[in-house]
């Protein structure tokens, strides 16, 4: 989808659609107001027919209205105005690109952003929508695959009419960081939704090399052999009930001066997950194919960090493989020795999550980073916590949590902090090594961090627990690109570009 600024009196825009906001009840935003003088009233007259009361989410589609150059327009309703704030804008957005789904449109104006709540501002709004847009107007596409291709085209082109007195140059670069988002978000759904059978380490290790090949970023691939040099016993240990070859991905982009210390985001990779020989039940697990949402995620976030072309070093780190419960898996009551030296006793070959992440924890440190970001579908606990909402945070930096914090409030992408005090670690204790894998059911989202935080220790570091945020389940299932919108917000106030 191409997107474009548009300017000149909205009732003269040749576009398929404009779309224009009512606020409850049936006051019109500027846009729609001057269309409705331009057709002498039509606008007003439809809306105080009863048709149109500007109830959030409610749309309108109108034909050919006398005095518009456009083919349709789109009445959204925008709700109570002084309720409207960050999500009403958005779901405005969104219920607006649903609609126009459903038309024969091929473009459209969008006359939103002059409705922008004042903490998003209109250049925020602009970002939010371009996102949103293409959030929408995501299908599953698998290489190879099959599934039909959409009948309609769909909307190609989406033009935004700006406010006065807004910067256009502003404009358009919100914009872009929106197109650009939007996209990664994209790369992830897509790398989540794709089967385990086609999306194994290897693959996920060849779509980095080929990010990395069409968007500059340096991208290395360590296979088994480097990973055995290199002391990775846990990492490797998940991987011995698999006959998937594991991979450690590194992608290294470079928009930032050679003295900036980088900023290290770590992917889990899980492809699939059966919980190895601690098998889990057999209902629903094909959704096991979505635990390596964390890595797409870093994937995505690398794809629209270089699209941005964003003045910051930022390292990725993906381990990756399958947990599966082959003739050679790790038993219950195995210790096994990570990278860092310390020995774990393995408890349950189902938390494999930590066991992957402490060894890229460990690798981290090589880069002296500024800080190290995991992001990780680690925990079953941490959907019985904040549900599908919220993603979980841990952080041993309380000025790193706020920023995350602040960039999930700014994108809509919402985190909530869970707390990491050292009082929780006595439930890792281990008879037979430094540390078990599993703390047993309390707190469970809380010692799956306390023990990565063991391997953190050198660096500020914050984990993001996405179990409930990553996919939906039911009707709707599929990858939702979470957390690339905070990711990129918190890339995007550290290069100072929001
Ligand atoms: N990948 C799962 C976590 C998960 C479960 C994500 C359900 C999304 C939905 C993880 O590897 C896992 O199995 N965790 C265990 C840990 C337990 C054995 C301590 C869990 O949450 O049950
Ligand atoms: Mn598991
Ligand atoms: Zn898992």
């Amino acid at each position: 989808m191409e997107f474009s600024i548009k300017s000149g009196s909205p009732e003269k825009l040749r576009t398929g659609a404009i779309v224009v906001g009512v606020f409850e009840s049936r006051k019109l935003s500027a846009t729609a107001a001057a269309l409705d003088a331009a057709s002498k009233g039509r606008i007003a007259d439809i809306v105080g027919s009863g048709d149109m009361e500007g109830k959030a989410g409610g749309t309108l589609l109108l034909h050919k209205l006398p005095g518009v150059a456009a083919d349709r327009v789109l009445l959204v309703g925008l709700g109570r105005e002084k309720d409207f704030g960050l999500k009403e804008f958005r779901d405005a957005v969104a219920a607006s690109m649903r609609a126009l789904k459903d038309t024969g449109a091929a473009d459209a104006v969008v006359a939103l952003a002059e409705t922008a709540p004042r903490k998003l501002g209109v250049i925020g709004a602009l970002r939010q929508a371009a996102l949103i847009a293409l959030d929408v107007s995501y299908r599953y596409e698998a290489p190879g695959q099959g599934r039909k291709a959409p009948d309609k085209t769909g909307l190609g082109a989406l033009a935004f009419t700006l406010p006065k007195k807004t910067d256009a140059g502003k404009a358009e670069s919100a914009l872009a960081q929106g197109a650009a988002i939007g996209r990664g978000m994209s790369l992830t759904k897509t790398l989540g939704n794709l089967p385990a059978n086609v999306c194994t380490p290897t693959y996920l290790a060849e779509q980095a090399v080929a990010l990395g090949h069409s968007h500059g970023i340096a991208v290395t691939v360590l296979d088994r052999p480097e990973l055995e040099e290199l002391g990775m016993g846990s990492f490797l240990s998940v991987s011995d009930g698999s006959r998937q070859p594991p991979k450690f991905i590194t992608m290294e982009y470079r928009g930032g001066k050679k003295s900036d210390a980088p900023i290290v985001l770590v992917g889990k990779g899980i492809t699939f997950d059966t919980g190895g020989i601690s098998l889990k039940p057999g209902e629903g697990m094909d959704e096991m194919k979505y635990d390596m949402c964390g890595a797409a995620s870093v994937l995505g976030t690398f794809q629209a960090l270089a699209e941005m072309k964003l003045p910051l070093n930022v390292v990725g780190l993906i381990p990756t493989t399958e947990n599966m419960p082959g003739g050679k898996a790790t038993r219950p009551g195995d210790v096994v020795k990570s990278m860092s030296g310390q020995t774990i006793e393995i408890l349950n070959t189902d938390a494999e999550g930590r066991l992957i992440l402490c060894d890229a924890l460990t690798y981290a440190e090589r880069y002296d980073p500024a800080c190290v970001v995991d992001i990780a579908t680690l925990t079953g606990a941490c959907i019985i916590a904040l549900g599908h909402v919220t993603s979980g945070l841990m952080a041993n930096d309380d000025a790193l949590a706020d920023e995350l914090l602040a960039a999930g409030q700014n994108a809509w992408d919402r985190a909530w902090r869970m707390p990491i005090w050292d009082d929780y670690q006595d439930q890792l204790k281990s008879n037979f090594a430094d540390m078990g894998n599993i703390g047993g059911r309390p707190a469970g989202s809380i010692t799956a961090a306390c023990f990565l935080a063991r391997f953190a220790k050198k660096y500020k570091w914050a984990h993001l627990d996405i179990a409930g945020t990553a996919w939906k389940s039911g009707k709707d299932k599929g990858g939702t690109g979470r957390p690339v919108p905070l990711l990129t917000h918190f890339l995007l106030d550290r290069a100072g570009k929001l």
